[in-house]
């Protein structure tokens, strides 16, 4: 299982420490949450803050967009060379489009669905896609409960995939923990994002460890 800390639950008083404490405790990705106080009822990180983030960072970035306009904020991220850019398809009019422009930048490309989506909502993007994002809280805040009926979705989204392009990810975030990681890995997941769990843990390293299943 692959692991990427939320940076939304780090001190953002010391993030510079918090950042090299994860990627120095070996975590896979580095999460970035961009919220615009429209898509979603909070606001969070541009370009300012990000990019210093990205210069610390040891581990790739994975940018996760919850935005009205996404061609904007993929623009304005696209220079800091992020691994993978998601946005959400509830979002998203032209998400065919938009997948195209994510990769002309080197980037790969990911679609976020909302826990109320269907995974038929983008069965004919999966093959222009590296991986899916389901989200398992609903977006916006840290901490919040995990919703269980990712687990099913994640498994008919599975097969969608074996049939269409192996090659795509699995991605869960949410309410992510040692608990749960297990049925998450059993479901076919590739990745977890974990905000509070590995933040609120005293020794961030063994949190991401116990999710390396
Ligand atoms: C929620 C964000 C998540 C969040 C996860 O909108 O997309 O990445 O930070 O935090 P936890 O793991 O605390 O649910
Ligand atoms: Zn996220």
């Amino acid at each position: 299982m692959l692991v990427a800390p939320s940076i939304l639950s780090a001190d953002f008083g010391k993030l510079n420490e918090e950042i090299k404490a994860i990627c120095d405790g070996g975590c896979d990705y580095v999460h970035v949450d961009v919220m615009d106080g429209h898509f979603v009822p909070n606001m969070t990180l541009g370009p300012v803050v990000v990019n210093p983030v990205a210069k610390v960072a040891t581990k790739p970035l994975d940018v996760h967009l919850m935005v009205e306009n996404n061609t904007f904020f993929v623009e304005l991220f696209a220079p800091l060379k992020p691994e993978f850019i998601s946005f959400h398809i509830e979002s998203e009019t032209h998400p065919h489009r938009l997948i195209q422009k994510i990769k002309s930048y080197g980037i790969r490309p990911a679609i976020v669905l909302n826990p109320h989506t269907p995974p038929e909502a983008i069965e004919y993007l999966i093959e222009d896609l590296d991986m899916v994002l389901l989200m398992s809280v609903n977006p916006g805040f840290g901490g919040q409960k995990f919703i269980s009926s990712v687990i099913e979705k994640t498994k008919k989204l599975k097969e969608m995939i074996n049939r269409r392009n192996k090659a795509c990810l699995i991605q869960v975030d949410g309410g992510v923990n040692d608990k749960n990681i297990y049925e998450l890995k059993e479901a076919g997941v590739d990745m977890v994002v974990a905000g509070s769990y590995v933040f609120g843990n005293e020794n961030y390293s063994k949190a991401i460890k116990s999710l390396q299943v």
